[in-house]
């Protein structure tokens, strides 16, 4: 009895344990963005594991974005940004899983009385107060997009205690959002945005509107972003009921 759990738990913890090895090497940017990673027989050569848990351990990391394959050319790390849509990531976490260093410049952080499309958005009676954050978010020195972020005051009294991440600052409240609504939408960038996003103006943008909600159905943030549209890939996964 006792061997067959463990030969049961053995093999998805040696495909759990290589896709970490693998991120790590990503994150450690032992591999750049665009090469190519040894084939999976290769792998399972090295390794001393079979091809399915090489196998297994690659999808993985592909469905999160951070390999992606091109048939009969192999696997690669991948130069996009690929986002996973189903998961309520930060802009932080992110780029944290590919080996970046994420930052942020303010434009503007503030406390205000709510305006009237705020309070529609965040659900907030009129005349209540919002920590209001205007920031360019970039990795290293290559800004991805701007970002505007209305959070009630009575969950972040002092906008100034975000640093580089809002979910960070929201996590010490124990107020990270669970559950979040995104729409996005193709824009052309305009001159301003251009700009500060080092690139043309007239290029395409993706404009995203999130609204992030409690485990009470109170909401906790209202961002809108415009993310560049030559850097980021949204993915969703889809099923059928
Ligand atoms: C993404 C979302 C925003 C969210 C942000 C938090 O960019 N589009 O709605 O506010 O992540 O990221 P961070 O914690 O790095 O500030």
């Amino acid at each position: 009895r006792r061997l067959s759990r463990d030969t049961t738990t053995h093999q998805p913890l040696a495909y759990l344990r290589l896709r970490r090895a693998i991120r790590n090497v990503i994150q450690h940017r032992d591999i750049e963005p665009g090469q190519t990673l040894p084939s999976e027989r290769d792998l399972s050569q090295a390794l001393g594991l079979s091809r399915v848990t090489v196998r297994k351990a690659i999808s993985g990391l592909v469905e999160e974005g951070l390999l992606t394959q091109r048939h009969g050319a192999g696997t690669f790390v991948a130069e996009r940004i690929i986002k996973p849509m189903s998961r309520l990531t930060s802009f932080t976490e992110d780029l944290r899983a590919r080996g970046l260093h994420p930052r942020s410049e303010f434009f503007e952080r503030s406390v205000g009385e709510v305006t009237p499309e705020e309070s529609m958005a965040l659900n907030l009676s009129p005349g209540v107060l919002v920590a209001r954050l205007h920031r360019v978010r970039y990795a290293e020195d290559e800004p991805l997009a701007i970002e505007r972020s209305v959070v009630p005051a009575s969950v972040l009294p002092d906008p100034h205690e975000v640093h580089d991440s809002l979910y960070e600052a929201l996590e010490k409240y124990n107020c990270r959002p669970v559950r979040a609504l995104q729409r996005l939408r193709a824009v052309l960038l305009a001159a301003r945005q251009a700009r500060l996003l080092h690139v043309s103006a007239g290029s395409a943008g993706l404009h995203i509107e999130r609204r992030g909600f409690l485990d009470d159905g109170r909401v906790v943030e209202f961002t809108t972003s415009w993310y560049r549209g030559d850097i980021y890939d949204f993915v969703a996964e889809l099923q059928t009921d």
